[in-house]
């Protein structure tokens, strides 16, 4: 029989791995913290997702292989710009000009860069615009290099629009296009809440196919409105 110490000593070696675990992020899947429960079932984005010191909150997404990770949003500048031009080469076909650039670094809130710990891997430009009497905001671009993808990354840069939104009530909805053959982008808007309200035939010049969608979301209680007629593109910057 064992010796009480020696049970003593056992559960001290258990308690002291358990925290090693705990701290490489490689504690049972089955034991969710709260935050990861809350990103499983809610519809949580906008602020909520962020903490206090500006860290998005990962919950389930966080990769388990390397410990602890932030994920972040950060300004884009001067100094920074060609890391944005670069995500954008690397993830869309569509090739922005200068002017895009150019609105780009003085848009504020309205452009973001996403830092995994000290890398940028992803990217959301976005615009308010009025027309028709009506505020909304459209979705340039979004976007994540593809090794970063499913890690909450573009959950976190749509998280930070809808944020933008909570911010400017005015706002009574999200728009943006995507390409009819991008099903990840349809499926990743999707969960958001956002739906397809229109087909924009021939919308791109350079790339096939050349439709696309108009996806849009209604926020602050307002409604859907976009339509091809009454929307600006994002093709005037190529
Ligand atoms: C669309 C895109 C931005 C998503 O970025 P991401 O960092 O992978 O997004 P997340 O990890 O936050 O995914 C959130 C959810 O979107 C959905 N989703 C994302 N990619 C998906 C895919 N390839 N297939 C199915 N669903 C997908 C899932 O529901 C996912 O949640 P889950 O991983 O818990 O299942 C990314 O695929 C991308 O950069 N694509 C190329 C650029 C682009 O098409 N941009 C949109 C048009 S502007």
């Amino acid at each position: 029989m064992a010796s009480t110490s020696a049970l003593l000593v056992k559960q001290e070696l258990k308690d002291e791995i358990a925290e090693i675990l705990k701290g490489l992020s490689l504690n049972d899947p089955a034991s969710k913290t709260n935050e990861e429960a809350s990103d499983e079932s809610s519809s949580m984005y906008g602020s909520s997702r962020f903490d206090e010191m500006g860290n998005f909150k990962f919950g389930k997404k966080a990769p388990k292989y390397i410990g602890k990770c932030f994920l972040q949003i950060g300004e884009v500048t001067q100094h920074n710009i060609a890391q944005l031009k670069e995500i954008n080469k690397q993830v869309l076909p569509v090739v922005y000009n200068e002017r895009f650039y150019n609105e780009v670094m003085n848009a504020g809130e309205f452009a973001k860069l996403a830092y995994f710990n000290d890398s940028v891997v992803g990217a959301v430009c976005c615009r308010p615009e009025v027309k028709e009497n009506r505020k909304r905001l459209y979705i340039m671009m979004i976007g994540t290099l593809a090794p970063y993808r499913r890690y909450g990354v573009g959950t976190m840069l749509i998280s930070h629009v809808l944020a933008l939104c909570e911010k400017d009530t005015n706002i009574e909805s999200v728009y943006l296009h995507v390409q009819s053959s991008n099903e990840a982008a349809m499926e990743f808007y999707k969960k958001f809440g956002f739906e397809v309200v229109d087909n924009v035939k021939n919308y791109y010049k350079r790339i096939e196919p050349n439709d696309a969608y108009l996806l849009e979301k209604a926020v602050n209680n307002g409604t859907k409105s976009a339509k091809k007629e009454n929307t600006g593109n994002c093709v005037d910057f190529e």
